[in-house]
């Protein structure tokens, strides 16, 4: 059975809890992107998400709960850090790694010691927390290493030939657009970033003095301590290229679909595919990137999407936006959607 879209009326909330205490597959959508949702107590149910992305069994899930006290059952210490953290930014996109509890399966946390939660900032998925009455373990609703779903339609188109009769909640546009920030807390009094979002360490840094951040590659990271953060990831199946604002004046276009952080086109006309053919070097699309950070974060997924699905296009060419720390997050996306496929 293909995939249903519902509008998150009471009667299908309480369709999508009773999916997931039945040990079944629910997409819901959160502030950041959609996620695919099983109990997270539920080995078996878990299991189906790892199936249904073909995601290695080493990339640990993130848990969503609806409140503190749902997140502290899930954890075997919750410092004063947690705490603070949890007051100043939940519901929201941060997720918080600590030691985890033994109720929590194994198999959520890929064999290891912690497990990563998150109290998710949309209503859609609060009520559905609420309603299901257990945690929901959920990674995005996309096949491993693709670009994350902002839509319910994108997860439709990524998942709905993987999962039979998936029930997808349409919450609308994710309005963050990139995952959460993942923070590793269990490193004593000075967090430390595994994954940049869009609470950035700046952000942090205001409510917990010092902050480390992985390295751009994440390779000091290293497997063990995140192993989901391979380095390609979150990219379109045409080759990406990034480029600076002085390489893209100057560069010919022909053939590729380009997001362009420089103003081409009016800003009413932003965020939408321009097509223009010039001659010679065929076609050239573009989709006129926002100014802001914010904008330019929750419009991402859906531009590398809609270009990823041209068959005029061979290559995608993305205009770098500013070298700034409020674009930390976007840089790192951008950088993983670029990086060369595996043995290519
Ligand atoms: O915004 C988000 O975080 C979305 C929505 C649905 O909440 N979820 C999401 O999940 O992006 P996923 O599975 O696509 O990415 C989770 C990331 C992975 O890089 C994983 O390795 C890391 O979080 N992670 C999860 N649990 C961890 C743990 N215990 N220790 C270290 N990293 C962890
Ligand atoms: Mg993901």
């Amino acid at each position: 059975m293909p995939a249903r879209i519902v509008t998150p009326t009471p009667e299908a909330i309480a369709e999508a809890a009773e999916r997931l205490q039945n040990g079944g597959l629910v997409a819901l959508p959160t502030e950041t992107v959609y996620g695919l949702g099983a109990n997270a107590l539920d080995t078996q149910a878990v299991a189906q998400i790892f199936a249904a992305k073909g995601r290695p069994s080493t990339n640990p899930l993130i848990v969503h709960v609806a409140d503190v006290e749902a997140a502290r059952a899930l954890v075997s210490e919750w410092p004063p850090l947690a705490e603070k953290l949890a007051q100043a930014f939940w519901p929201g996109p941060l997720t918080l790694v600590l030691p985890k509890a033994d109720t929590v399966p194994s198999i959520v946390t890929a064999g290891g010691q912690t497990v990563g939660v998150r109290v998710p900032a949309h209503p859609v998925a609060l009520e559905l927390l609420h309603a299901a009455g257990v945690p929901i373990a959920a990674p995005s609703a996309n096949r491993s290493e693709e670009v994350s779903p902002t839509t319910a339609q994108h997860v439709a188109d990524s998942l709905g030939e993987f999962v039979d009769d998936l029930l997808i909640l349409d919450g609308g546009p994710c309005s963050v657009g990139l995952e959460s920030t993942v923070l590793d807390v269990t490193t004593g009094d000075v967090p430390r970033i595994l994954r940049p979002g869009m609470v950035t360490a700046q952000m942090l840094h205001e409510v917990v003095g010092e902050v480390l951040e992985g390295s751009a590659s994440n390779r000091d990271v290293g497997p063990e301590r995140s192993p989901g953060q391979m380095v390609r990831h979150y990219a379109p199946h045409f080759p990406v290229i990034l480029v600076t604002s002085t390489e893209f004046r100057t560069m010919p276009l022909g053939g590729c679909g380009v997001l362009n952080y420089s103003a081409i086109f009016p800003r009413y006309q932003q965020c939408k595919l321009h097509q223009i053919h010039y001659n010679p070097g065929g076609y050239r699309t573009y989709f006129q990137m926002p100014e802001k950070p914010e904008k330019y974060a929750a419009r991402l997924y859906r531009g590398l999407r809609e270009l990823d699905q041209l068959k005029t296009i061979t290559r995608i060419v993305i205009e770098l936006p500013p070298d700034a720390p409020e674009w930390a997050a976007v840089h790192d996306r951008l950088r993983r959607a670029a990086a060369p496929k595996e043995g290519a």
